[in-house]
Order: structure tokens, then C-alpha cells, then sequence
């Protein structure tokens, strides 16, 4: 591997951006990757002035389309090894689609996009210039999320049965985007945020989480998309029930308007031999639960195989992943980090002309952000019609 650190460009950040801030902590955590340019505002004249004044330096450009453009005319040591869009979920599809066709890799925000059309034309696009191609599913860059990825994967659950996966919130418990709150404005206008708000803006995140640990697609949903805040446009309580590729069952329930409830991304599988816990808001840990037996607590960094329930072949990749001892606790900057991290391994061995996997293993790839618009897409068709049973639509 090269080291030279892996120049990344962004798209949005501008003017009290929310979510640039940690992927920048995260494109830096390595010394491996750093930012290098930006189109950072849609008013070109503000997006040179916030450049010109990031806290360290940073091209700037008027525009996604200048940035991309100018891309091919650098020199080798100047071009961006990707770009991260980070902008509302309006302006995924145009920067993606012409970063895929300019040949550059793309790291882009959840969900996708809005639509399945747009969906369908990025995955076909990705696929046909072969660029690889990540979608910021945070929370799968948590140790826990690969650890119970790996114990579900490997049978030690048994069969899933059931799944309670969930996110809950408070913050849109009143009308914020009537104060002119950014993040809430964006977040509840439909031609912004696509056909479903609470549902695209987090269901999205518990959908993910479902597919990532149990391998295991819905393939139904009876959906409820509520709206508790009066005059509000976009669902903000979104309860999904819903049948698995196993014939299992599982709940995907996302919340807006739960006071109290900060970021209470949770998940709860139950096979056939026990039950896996886990919550964002505690990531360090996750708890068995067997039949007749103590409920057992694996903390990150401190797995034992061969102990009565793991067993004594637990892949060595897991068990070498962690970054710091554990004790130290990693939070959401890590989980972003070792997205970043994978994601960047990969753009390197496409840049060498080498196989690369964005299989989905490490990080969302473009496949699964499809599956979060079908997804959304059906509940949406399934909740007009009072939550009659709807099939989602055949794999891409
Ligand atoms: N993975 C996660 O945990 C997570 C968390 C928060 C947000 N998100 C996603 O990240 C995206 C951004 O969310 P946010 O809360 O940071 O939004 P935000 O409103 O805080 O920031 C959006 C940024 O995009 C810029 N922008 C808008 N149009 C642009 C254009 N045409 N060109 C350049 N810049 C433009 C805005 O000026 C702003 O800087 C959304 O898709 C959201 O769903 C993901």
C-alpha cells in the first residue's frame, strides 16, 4: 500500500453542517486518508468563502461540478482517491452519478438517494464503470456490529426467528422545522428527504443493521408511517412489520418523537439456541442470552474463543480489528473510522487494477442503499393502503 495519504473530497459541509464534522474526524483517524477539496455550499461565492476559511486548507470549489471536472485535469499526486457526499438526500443522486461516470470512487451519505429510479440507475452505473462505491451505514463500523455479524452469521443463535430492530428519537417531538432549524427543515420536506422522513432518515439505519448481522433480506412489510406532529409533511413514527428471507419474522421501527430518546439505535435477534442485544448508545458490548444459562457480555477487545459459546476458530481478522485496547471506549467517530478505513483499503486495490470486494462485508455498499429505497419504497405503498401486506421488489 502506498503511503501517501488518500486525498477525499466533499460534497456539502458548508455553513453548520452536521454530519462532515465526524466523517472528517474519521477520513483523518489514520494518517492514511485526508480531506484535500470541497464543494462545500450550493451559492458557489459561499462555498469558495467557507473553503477559504476551513480550519485547514482545503481547495475549494464553486461547485460538485467544478470539483469533479477539474479531477481529471490534476496532477497524480493531487487527484481525489474519493469523494464523501454529505449533502441532504436531494443532492445524492446528481454528485454520485456523475463521480461514478467521472471515474472516481464514491462514499455518499444514507439514504442513497430518493427514489428507486435514482437507485436503480446508481447501481447500474457503478456496476457498469466498476467504481467502488460506499454508503455511510455508521453503525456498522462498530467492532459489536462485525462481532454479531459473525456470531449470528455462524449459526451460534440457531435459526433467527425474530428480529426487534429500532431507532428512536426525540428531537422532532415539536415542529423544529418551523423555527428554520436546518437539519429539521431539509429532513421533513418530501421533495428533500424522499417519500418517507422518520423512515428514510433512520429506518434506514435499523433496516441495515437487520440485513448486516443476520444476512437475511425482508422480503414483506405491513407498514404504519405516522405523522404525531401537526402540519408536518413527512411520517415521524414508523413501525414496519415484517417478514424474512427465512420465513422469520422481525419489526423495523424508527421514532421521532420519542422524548427522551437521543440516538437509541438497538437490535434484538432470537434464534432457536438464544437471544443477541444490542444498542448504539452502549456500543462497547453485546449480551447473550442462552437457555438456563447467566446472560453472557462480550466487550469489545476482551473475546475469549473456545468458551463454551464461541468457539475456538473465531475469525483472526475479528478478533485483530480492534484499534485500542478495550477500556478505552470507541464511540460513533471509530465506528465511521473503520468504515473510512475499509472503504479506503478498497479504493486502493482498484486503484492498483487489483479485485476489490465492496461485498457489503466491511462497509454498506451500493447494493444495500438500493435496498434501503425499495424498502422505503414499499412501506410507503403499504401504509396508504392501511399496512396491507406488500412484497418488496426483486433484488438488483
Ligand atoms: N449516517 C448517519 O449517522 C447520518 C447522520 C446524520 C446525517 N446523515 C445523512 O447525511 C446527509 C447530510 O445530513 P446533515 O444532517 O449533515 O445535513 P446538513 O443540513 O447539516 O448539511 C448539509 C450540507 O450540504 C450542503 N449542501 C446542500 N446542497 C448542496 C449542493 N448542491 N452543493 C454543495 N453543498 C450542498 C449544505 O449547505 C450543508 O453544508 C443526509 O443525507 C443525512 O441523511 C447521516
Amino acid at each position: 500500500m502506498s503511503n501517501k495519504p488518500m486525498n477525499v473530497g466533499l460534497v456539502g459541509g458548508g455553513k453548520g453542517a452536521f454530519i462532515v464534522n465526524p466523517h472528517q474526524k474519521a477520513i483523518h483517524f489514520d494518517g492514511t486518508r485526508r480531506v484535500t477539496a470541497g464543494a462545500l455550499f450550493p451559492d458557489p461565492k459561499i462555498a469558495l468563502e467557507e473553503a477559504a476559511n476551513w480550519p485547514y486548507p482545503l481547495k475549494g470549489y464553486g461547485s460538485y461540478d467544478e470539483m469533479i471536472a477539474a479531477n481529471a485535469t490534476l496532477p497524480e499526486d493531487e487527484k481525489l482517491g474519493y469523494i464523501l457526499i454529505v449533502t441532504p438526500n436531494h443532492v445524492h443522486f446528481d454528485p454520485a452519478m456523475k463521480a461514478i461516470k467521472a471515474g472516481i470512487p464514491v462514499f455518499c451519505e444514507k439514504p442513497l438517494c430518493l427514489n428507486l429510479k435514482e437507485a436503480n440507475a446508481l447501481v447500474q452505473a457503478a456496476r457498469k464503470h466498476n467504481v467502488p462505491f460506499g454508503v455511510a451505514h455508521t453503525y456498522l463500523g462498530h467492532w459489536t456490529s462485525r462481532f454479531s455479524r459473525y456470531i449470528v452469521r455462524a449459526g451460534l443463535l440457531g435459526d433467527v426467528r425474530w428480529v426487534d430492530t429500532y431507532y428512536l428519537q426525540g428531537w422532532l417531538a415539536t415542529k423544529l422545522e418551523a423555527t428554520g432549524q436546518m437539519q429539521a427543515t431539509w429532513r421533513t420536506n418530501p421533495k428533500l428527504a424522499g417519500g418517507s422522513g422518520c423512515g428514510g432518515d433512520i429506518g434506514t439505519h435499523a433496516l441495515m443493521q437487520l440485513r448486516y448481522v443476520t444476512g437475511l433480506d425482508v422480503t414483506e412489510v405491513s407498514a404504519q408511517l405516522e405523522t404525531f406532529v401537526q402540519g408536518r409533511m413527512l411520517d415521524d413514527h414508523f413501525t414496519i412489520y415484517c417478514t424474512l428471507s427465512n420465513g422469520g419474522k422481525a419489526l423495523v421501527r424508527a421514532s421521532q418523537i420519542c422524548i427522551g430518546h437521543k440516538n437509541d439505535l438497538g437490535i434484538e435477534i432470537s434464534g432457536t439456541k438464544g437471544t443477541l442485544i444490542w444498542r448504539a448508545e452502549d456500543p462497547e458490548c453485546i449480551t447473550i442470552q442462552l437457555v438456563n444459562q447467566p446472560d453472557r457480555i462480550y466487550w469489545r477487545g476482551a473475546v475469549t474463543p473456545g468458551d463454551g459459546f464461541l468457539p475456538k476458530d473465531v475469525p483472526a481478522d475479528l478478533m485483530a480489528e480492534p484499534t485500542i485496547p478495550a477500556g478505552h471506549p470507541e464511540a460513533f467517530h471509530d465506528a465511521y473510522a473503520r468504515l473510512h478505513r475499509c472503504f479506503e483499503a478498497d479504493v486502493r486495490k482498484w486503484q492498483a487494477g487489483k479485485p476489490f470486494a465492496c461485498d457489503g462485508s466491511k462497509y454498506a455498499n451500493i447494493e444495500d442503499g438500493w435496498m434501503g429505497i425499495a424498502f422505503i419504497e414499499t412501506c410507503v405503498k403499504s401504509s396508504a393502503k392501511r399496512g396491507a401486506w406488500k412484497t418488496l421488489p426483486k433484488k438488483i
